[in-house]
Order: C-alpha cells, then sequence, then structure tokens
C-alpha cells in the first residue's frame, strides 16, 4: 500500500486532531502518501481530496473539532453515492481509508470495505455509543465539559436554593448523562439504559432539601426525553420550580483532554500499521487498556454490546442519593 486517505464523518468529537495528525504522521513516517478527504463522505464523493504533509497537522493536536470538517450523509447510504466516492478514491490512488466517526461512519467504511477499499475505523463520537470499545475519542473531554457546567450550575443553585434538570447529550446512549452525573453528585440521574422512577427523583429532592441541600441537580440524558419535560413533570407534581438547562453543542467542542488526545494517537498510528499489513473492515478501541481489533459486523451485532458500565454507575449515583 502506497496511498491512503483519512476522513472524518458524522458528528465532530474532541480528539479528531489528535487523531488525523497521528494518522498523517505515522503515515509519512512509514513511507506513505497520505491524502486528507474533507468534510467526510460528502467531501469524498465531491472530490475534496488534497494531498498531506507534515504542516498541515502541525499545531492541531490540542485543538477541537476536526481540521477535515465533518458532514452527515444520506447520498452514501446509496450505491450510487459509494460508488461515486470509489471513483474519486481510484482517481487518487488511494488504496486504503481511515474512517474516524460514529456508528453511521463506520457503516460507510463497512461497504468501501465490502467494495474493494481497504478501511479502518476509529471511534469518534462524544457519546461513547460505539460496540467494541471501552471509550470513544471525544467522550472524556464531553464529560469534563458537562462536568464543569454542571459545576458552574450548582453555584447558582445554592445561591438560590434551585432545583436544575439539565439536559445532555449523547443520542440513545446515556453515558455521558451516567457520568457526568456521577462526578457531579447529582441527585437524580435518567438515562435510557436503565428504567428511573420519577417519583423516586421527586422523593430524594424533598428529602434533600428537609435535611438542610441548598441545591438539587437532575441529569437527562436527551435519549429518555428532554429536560424540559422532566422540568415541567416536576411542576406539576410538587412546589418546586425547576430551572433548566440544556448543555447542547458546548458538549461537542473545545480542547481535547490528554486522554482523548492520548487515544487518538495510539488508535491512528494502530490504523495505519493494520493497513500496512493488508488489513480491512476493521473497527478499533480501546479495550481493559488493550487495543481492539474487530470486524464491523461484530460492532454491529449485539453480541458487542455492553450497557453494563453505565447502569453501574447510575445505580451507585441512586445508593449516594441519600
Ligand atoms: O453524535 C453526537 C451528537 O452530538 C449526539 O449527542 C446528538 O444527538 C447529535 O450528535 C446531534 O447531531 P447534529 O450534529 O446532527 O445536530
Amino acid at each position: 500500500m502506497k496511498k491512503i486517505g483519512v476522513l472524518t464523518s458524522g458528528g465532530d468529537a474532541p480528539g479528531m486532531n489528535p487523531a488525523v495528525r497521528a494518522v498523517v504522521k505515522k503515515a509519512i513516517y512509514e513511507g506513505l502518501e497520505v491524502y486528507g478527504i474533507y468534510r467526510g463522505y460528502e467531501g469524498l464523493m465531491e472530490g475534496a481530496v488534497k494531498k498531506l504533509e507534515l504542516k498541515d497537522v502541525g499545531d492541531i493536536i490540542h485543538r477541537g473539532g476536526t481540521i477535515l470538517q465533518s458532514a452527515r450523509s444520506d447520498k452514501f447510504k446509496t450505491e450510487e453515492g459509494q460508488l461515486q466516492g470509489i471513483d474519486v478514491l481510484i482517481q487518487h490512488g488511494i488504496e486504503g481509508v481511515v474512517v474516524i466517526g460514529g456508528d453511521g461512519s463506520y457503516r460507510g467504511a463497512q461497504k468501501l470495505h465490502q467494495k474493494g477499499i481497504a478501511t479502518i475505523g476509529l471511534p469518534g463520537t462524544i457519546d461513547n455509543d460505539i460496540n467494541g470499545t471501552d471509550y470513544t475519542i471525544g467522550f472524556s473531554t464531553a464529560v469534563n465539559t458537562v462536568t464543569e457546567a454542571v459545576d458552574r450550575i450548582r453555584d447558582t443553585a445554592t445561591s438560590h436554593e434551585y432545583t436544575f434538570v439539565i439536559e445532555v447529550m449523547g443520542r440513545d446512549a446515556g453515558d455521558i448523562a451516567a457520568w457526568a452525573g456521577l462526578a457531579t453528585g447529582a441527585e437524580s440521574i435518567f438515562i435510557p439504559e436503565r428504567g428511573s422512577s420519577k417519583e423516586e427523583m421527586l422523593e430524594r429532592l424533598t428529602k434533600g432539601f428537609q435535611r438542610g441541600k441548598k441545591h438539587s441537580i437532575v441529569i437527562v440524558a436527551e435519549g429518555v426525553g428532554t429536560g424540559n419535560e422532566f422540568a415541567d413533570y416536576i411542576r406539576e407534581n410538587s412546589h418546586y420550580q425547576p430551572r433548566v438547562t440544556v448543555l447542547g453543542y458546548v458538549q461537542r467542542g473545545g480542547t481535547p483532554v490528554p486522554f482523548d488526545r492520548i487515544l487518538g494517537t495510539r488508535l491512528g498510528t494502530h490504523a495505519v500499521e493494520l493497513l500496512m499489513k493488508g488489513e480491512s473492515g476493521k473497527a478499533l478501541g480501546m479495550q481493559k487498556n488493550e487495543i481492539s481489533v474487530h470486524d464491523f459486523d461484530y460492532v454491529f451485532s449485539d453480541d458487542s454490546k455492553d450497557s453494563n458500565i453505565v447502569t453501574k454507575l447510575a445505580d451507585i449515583s441512586t445508593e449516594l442519593s441519600l
């Protein structure tokens, strides 16, 4: 293999830049040519491809977002779109592509693999919802961001004895809510992986205020509903006047924490090694501190699902919310 490409796709995540940097530097170190494919699969189909040099990835290890930009593409889900993308790769002589993104990006990578282009996927999403890896690139930074935001909100909650409902991202996964909820000592955490009772939430709020607590924090993963829905429930069933904060896209941006930089760097370099060995159709991750390599099909299957940790964290949070 002489020429490889790298793209970022789906929602951007902090740590994508260190991953791109690692792919580019490792490829050049190994004597390969490396091409940046801009705006994900959309850019691939349009031919937005440029050869990258070391200088192109200078000064990016600490930057959020992705220098390659990203997009979600419906067209690439079609045979026509995939063939258009493959034409562009063939024109440039690119034989292998490192795809950094979430589930949808992996599905695109799987299609390329099935049509003869070697692909390796790196899990890039704040949601931590990719099977076959304990952590995705960007998750740790997002948890940090949410934790910092909730700490700030708690200052105001304490000053005014407010109850706050904070809605966090995660799509169908409760990882951000569970991790940040535990890190901030939230009274209640609502995640899609585990049923939680709204009545019990109200009981916990009341018990807390009765024993002199000056604030209450409820964290809601977007996969179970909106912060406003939960606030309406509290308003209708108690005398509390909850405030709502939807953290939104602030969770996607910002300087990647060291964990995400290192994860992106380790997986990025490993992806190049695998392409050079002729591997394809593989999703990389980190399990028990070791790099994991799984077929895309395994990652898409129910066999690889593990929602154990988030439910455990939410359980601990409930036990400690006396
Ligand atoms: O997958 C990352 C994520 O930020 C999810 O948490 C959220 O549901 C979604 O992307 C928002 O997507 P979009 O960028 O398309 O608005």
